[in-house]
């Protein structure tokens, strides 16, 4: 069984490819091949560490990944051979609140994640992938979209008609343009890369505002939002940008705090959040439940995944190279094995 692996040493290209033996399989475990797996940007921050010497030990990369199930164990209820599934993001996240055991378990993080040939995980861990997507789609789910849904539609309640704010054009921000235009909501996008204003705009954004050239783009969203702000914004940028979404938001509006592009911490107005009554959701992923409603939504809707760029598998270092090279626009995926 080949499998990536980051190591802990400090190399400067801590990613590389090992021999490693089949995993046994428990009684409600499965065994899936793995197809393809998907980067998100958490995946850059923890292969850092691993270039730092920082990781407490190696691991396999890679939350979001998908395939077929090839063996089940022999009190396995909810899967059977040949099934399409991903792993949720946080594999014993079944639904209710978070904590720091579901944490603990993050694919790719505190456990091994999708970068290899084949995964056994409990068979509560899974969930099937939309028929009408591939297998390169279905890789792209688990954090990007998941995070999305989460965002819009279980702390936001997103309705129609009402206007959402997304920041860029990677993964989560292009998920939450596609499930806002499906559920009939306006969306407002800032982009600062070259050439994606035009694709931003044919995916279904309304206006795309250059956040690079124009350093009040809050106050720009919020007059092209009309009334008195937009009702939703998802904070994807992190320190630097929170002031802008704050600014862009009506009074009584929703902004899920998901993004750290410009940091984990920093000074932020706290005033402006509760001088204009804005409830701030923090984000994390989701559940299990979450995603099985993604998927019934992406099923409704017959969307498809924006897929940047497909690597082979051999290419996994480009993929990585590429992603932080920030030119992408949707997802990067690698086909696995
Ligand atoms: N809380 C959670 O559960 C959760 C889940 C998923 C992701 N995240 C976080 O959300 C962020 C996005 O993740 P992702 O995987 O979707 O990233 P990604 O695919 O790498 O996309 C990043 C995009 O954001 C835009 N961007 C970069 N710097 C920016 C800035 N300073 N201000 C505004 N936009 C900027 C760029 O788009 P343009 O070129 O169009 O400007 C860039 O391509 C990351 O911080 C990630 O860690 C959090």
């Amino acid at each position: 069984m080949k499998s990536y692996v980051l190591k802990t040493s400090g190399a400067q290209a801590p990613l590389s490819l090992e021999e490693r033996a089949a995993q046994a399989l428990g009684p409600r475990d499965i065994r899936v091949r793995v197809r393809a797996a998907s980067l998100n940007y958490r995946d850059l921050l923890i292969a850092r560490r691993a270039a730092a010497g920082e990781l407490a030990a190696p691991v396999v990369p890679l939350s979001d990944g998908c395939g077929e199930v090839i063996e089940v164990g022999a009190e396995t209820r909810r899967f059977a051979v040949g099934d399409r599934v991903a792993a949720n993001f946080f594999p014993d996240w079944v639904d209710g609140p978070l904590s720091d055991a579901h944490h603990a378990g993050a694919l790719g993080g505190g456990a091994d994640g999708m970068l290899r040939e084949e995964v056994v995980l409990h068979e509560n861990a899974w969930v099937r992938i939309p028929a009408h997507l591939s297998y390169e789609e279905g890789a792209t789910l688990p954090c990007a979209a998941v995070t999305a849904w989460h965002a819009l539609f279980e702390a936001a309640r997103l309705r129609a008609g009402e206007t959402v704010l997304v920041q860029g054009t990677g993964g989560v921000a292009l998920f939450a343009l596609q499930l806002a235009r499906a559920a009939g909501a306006r969306v407002l996008l800032t982009s600062g890369g070259d050439g994606k204003r035009e694709r931003a705009l044919a995916l279904g954004a309304e206006h795309v505002i250059d956040y690079r050239a124009d350093a009040e783009w809050g106050a720009t969203a919020r007059r092209l939002a009309g009334g008195d702000g937009v009702d939703v914004a998802l904070e994807i940028g992190g320190p630097a940008t929170f002031d802008q979404s704050v600014a862009a938001l009506r009074y009584g509006g929703r902004m899920g705090l998901i993004g750290v592009l410009t940091g984990f911490a920093g000074s932020v107005n706290t005033y402006a959040v509760f001088h204009k009554t804005v409830r701030v959701d923090g984000i994390y992923v989701g559940s299990r439940r979450m995603f099985e409603a993604l998927n019934r939504a992406l099923s409704a809707s017959r969307i498809h995944p924006v897929i940047d760029r497909v690597f082979d598998w051999q290419d996994a270092q480009q993929a990585y190279d590429h992603l932080a090279g920030a030119s992408h626009f949707g997802k990067v995926v690698i086909r696995v094995g």
